[in-house]
């Protein structure tokens, strides 16, 4: 088959065998417990993750740890290629000794997931992954920038997974500048997850599953790194830095203009970076996790007029990018953004051949006004045979 017809999914998680066996060894969340299910009677094990969430939890079974069941998921949804990421929340809440330990097994285990996975021509396997870095307060740079050079030495493994705390006082901490050097210097893509959402209280009272956090806790959360991550310079002092951005950036494409504005507007900050914060986000890579064709053409629009803001200030930068062809725009944005699943998460609720995230997400990116087909085969694998360097 032509690599430019080939479906990658660049969002697809595990729970590692080894992982797995130490959340059902822990009591507190985060966790996997038994429980004896209301409806059928038996024995079901449950994932218990988030802070404050239903103590049913969610349900969970062999699609999150066993590769098997990755790869007839990938059968049924005709996805050739998945590069797979360990779940939420990784080793957050693990002590540094323990998280640096437990990060170089799970980068072996995904290693050798991979690998042993199946063919799909030759030079490009089926399976690839993102490793874990100790990200922890307390971690040495020594830990860090070492884990970083194992994942480098691993072959499959193209990237890292990591969530918004860092070593504990988020992204824009200058204690990371060391693994965003390695990160960049690896070549590594940095892949931006979310997992804590945003403070609680702002779900009120009512009971709604998981939606208010899935929904918008987790994007916020996403939204709030990424402008931390701009904000500190990190995008300037690391230009090769590949940062993959979950859930299509959350709301940073919506908010970017009225970001650029507030730091224009803030004498602390307005001279601070290098270009007007719109810039960066042609930066950044995108999943096409939105589930909607307007969302992805208003991310790609986004995405699409950042070279436009490229060393300007605010007001230069509005009447250079007034004259911009819009699907121009739209096209040059598909560049960045890559097809993904977040499997086995959102499973449907009864069974059906396949899973409406999956038939959504593709649904989309079939229909983006102004995207040809070039950009759609792009987004859904092309993009990221480039990113990961993959096939080659
Ligand atoms: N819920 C999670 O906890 N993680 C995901 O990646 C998706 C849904
Ligand atoms: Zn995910």
């Amino acid at each position: 088959m032509s690599a430019q017809r080939l479906l990658v999914d660049i969002h697809t998680h595990v729970y590692l065998p080894r992982y797995a066996a130490f959340l059902r060894s822990r009591t507190s969340v985060p966790r996997i417990f038994t429980r004896t299910s209301p409806e059928s009677g038996k024995p079901e094990e449950r994932l218990l993750i988030l802070d404050d969430e239903p103590s049913g939890g969610r349900p969970i079974g062999a699609q999150y740890w066993d590769r098997d069941e990755k790869l007839k998921f990938m059968d049924r949804h005709a996805i050739d290629v998945s590069v797979v990421s360990s779940a939420n929340p990784w080793l957050d809440f693990l002590p540094a000794q323990t998280a640096h330990t437990l990060a170089g097994e799970l980068n072996h285990d995904l290693e050798t997931y991979c690998s042993t996975g199946p063919s799909l021509q030759q030079n490009l396997k089926r399976l690839y992954g993102f490793g874990l870095l100790p990200l922890v307060p307390g971690a040495t740079t020594e830990s860090l920038v070492s884990t970083v050079e194992q994942i480098a030495s691993l072959p499959h493994l193209k990237g890292i997974i990591m969530g918004t705390r860092g070593v504990g006082k988020g992204l824009d901490d200058e204690a990371l500048d060391p693994v965003w050097a390695a990160l960049e210097k690896a070549g590594l893509v940095v892949f931006l997850h979310p997992h804590y959402g945003v403070d609680k209280n702002a779900w009120g009272e009512k009971e709604n599953g998981h939606v208010l956090p899935l929904a918008l806790g987790f994007p916020f959360e996403t939204t709030i790194a990424t402008t931390r991550l701009i904000l500190s310079g990190v995008l300037d002092r690391y230009p090769n830095l590949r940062v993959l951005l979950a859930h299509s950036g959350g709301a940073l494409p919506q908010l970017s203009s009225r970001l650029a504005s507030c730091i224009a507007h803030d004498p602390l900050v307005a001279s601070r970076l290098k270009h007007d914060a719109r810039y960066y986000l042609g930066k950044l890579y995108f999943d096409a996790v939105a589930y909607g064709s307007e969302e992805l053409g208003f991310v790609s629009d986004a995405i699409g007029r950042a070279e436009k803001y490229a060393n300007a200030g605010a007001s230069a930068a509005v009447s250079s990018a007034k004259g911009t062809d819009g699907t121009e725009k739209r096209r040059a944005g598909a560049k960045r953004m890559l097809f993904g699943t977040d499997h086995p998460f959102f499973p449907p609720l009864s069974a059906t051949e396949k899973w409406k995230s999956v038939v959504e997400n593709l649904e989309a990116i079939d229909g983006v006004y102004g995207w040809d087909e070039a950009e759609k085969g792009a987004v859904r694998g092309g993009n990221a045979l480039a990113l990961f360097n993959l096939g080659a």
